[in-house]
């Protein structure tokens, strides 16, 4: 039987609102289905093949961004400064790695938000939980927290003009490596930017060589303009099927909602309606693992979501927490192993290093975080298998919201410039700093193999 966009309906359902209103969703949706696609199919497939590479170890994927976008965040400025950082970051893990960074953004419709409990009680009122800004409101009053299926639209808005200024970013002139110098942000100052400019410099002085040979990278599309995607997790199954699309050249369904979408820890299960969508749609899905991952369910997983076994489709993201990857990460690396898969393999090192501070905010000390990919890649160095990208939360902005890293965020000045809706996210100082970390591991693991294979 064709795979139909509504199928996930008939399906055990997580981590979604209960809408009151059926008519009102129901004209939210009817308009959404007549809004032009965010992405095209195209896109998507270029960046499965990209991804494929990145499965074996010919490029490597850097995906990053906000746990949530916010409607009372969006501006022009955060959007490129969040650009700026991932460029520097793909520049580093480029000279480290020296394969192609595909650089993926959870921007442009990453609103929905799974969460640990249903309901939030506070001095004894209990009220539905914040969902994210595409479903209610975070105040806490009963109006605000009421999911209200307009706000779709809203998102919608968002995500279009956002992708709008990415696509003019990436293309436009902003993204071209004759300026490597000036994607640094004024706060970034201190060690790691002092070796970012010196890494830049040294790219200047590679692209004036080859002008002086008579490569003229001015001319040179590749060095002007970037490939940026875009991604989100697939959580609000009504805004992902309403903005569904057939593709014509292939006769296959793609979500029209961005570039990649992926599958969250909490909605992973194989026969539930979250996993139901993402098999049908053609675009690459990544697919959150925790502790709680079994072989079994990754079996399953895979023969339902990657049944061709299409490298590139299928994006594993590993998210244990520091100093558990040595316990988990070795028997799906077994079961991936026996069943033959196509896989990339990505290190989310956030979402396992969630704690509570002193001072009472969520907060993810950069230790942790640090020490987690630490993990990951002595693991895939054991199994001699192929680390193949990385998922952090982060922004451009400079934000207090992790502690430690050079810039040296403490417990006490958590609350100085704490803006997440959501999970805390990494500034651009401490991004930057990992980046320069990833390159390291990776330069070590190549130049490891390529001493083994000589
Ligand atoms: C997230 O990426 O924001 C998230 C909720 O992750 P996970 O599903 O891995 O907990
Ligand atoms: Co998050």
């Amino acid at each position: 039987m064709a795979w139909k966009k509504s199928d996930w309906r008939a399906k055990p359902r997580v981590q979604m609102p209960d809408y009151v209103d059926a008519d009102a969703l129901a004209g939210v949706e009817a308009r959404l289905a007549q809004y032009p696609p965010l992405v095209f199919a195209g896109e998507a497939r270029r960046l499965t093949a990209q991804l494929g590479a990145a499965s074996r170890g010919e490029a490597f994927l850097l995906q990053g961004g906000d746990c949530a976008e916010a409607f009372d965040q969006f501006s022009a400025d955060a959007i490129r400064d969040t650009f700026k950082v991932m460029l520097q970051m793909a520049m580093v893990l480029t000279f480290g790695a020296k394969v192609p960074v595909v650089k993926v953004g959870r921007m442009a419709g990453q609103f929905a938000k799974p969460r640990s409990a249903p309901t939030e009680t506070v001095g004894g009122v209990e009220l539905p939980s914040y969902r994210g800004d595409i479903i209610n409101e975070l105040p806490f009053s009963e109006s605000a927290r009421m999911p209200d299926p307009a706000k779709m639209l809203q998102a919608y808005t968002q995500s279009a003009a956002t992708l709008n200024l990415l696509r003019a970013f990436s293309k436009g002139g902003y993204a071209d490596m004759n300026k490597v110098h000036s994607w640094t942000l004024g706060f970034t100052d201190g060690e790691k930017a002092a070796r970012y400019r010196e890494m830049a410099s040294r790219i200047s002085d590679a692209l004036d060589f080859m002008r002086a040979a008579g490569i003229d990278s001015t001319s040179t599309e590749t060095l002007q303009t970037v490939d940026f995607y875009t991604s989100h997790e697939s959580l609000l199954l009504e805004y992902e099927e309403a903005l569904t699309r057939l593709d014509t050249t292939s006769g296959n369904w793609l979500a029209g909602s961005g570039h990649m979408i992926w599958i969250g820890d909490r909605t992973r299960q194989p026969d539930g309606a979250h996993v139901e969508f993402a098999s049908g749609v053609l675009n690459p899905i990544g697919l959150k693992c925790g502790p709680t991952m079994t072989a079994d369910d990754l079996k399953a997983l895979m023969t339902k979501l990657n049944p061709k076994n299409e490298a590139g489709r299928l994006t594993l993201i590993a998210r244990f927490g520091a100093g558990k990857v040595a316990e988990h990460l070795p028997r799906l690396i077994e079961c991936v192993r026996q069943e033959g898969a196509n896989v990339v393999w990505v290190c989310d090192p956030m979402h396992g290093n969630t704690i509570k501070s002193a001072s009472g905010y969520k907060t993810r000390p950069f230790d942790a975080v640090l020490r987690e990919v630490r993990e990951f890649f002595a693991v895939h160095k054991a199994e001699g298998t192929i680390p193949g990208g990385v998922h952090f939360e982060m922004t451009g902005q400079d934000v207090t919201e992790c502690i430690g890293g050079t810039a040296d965020v403490t417990d006490e000045n958590l609350s100085d410039r704490y803006h997440t809706a959501c999970d805390p996210r990494l500034n651009a100082s401490q991004s930057l700093e990992l980046a320069f970390l990833v390159a390291e591991e990776l330069s070590a693991l190549r130049q490891e193999r390529s001493a083994e294979a000589a």
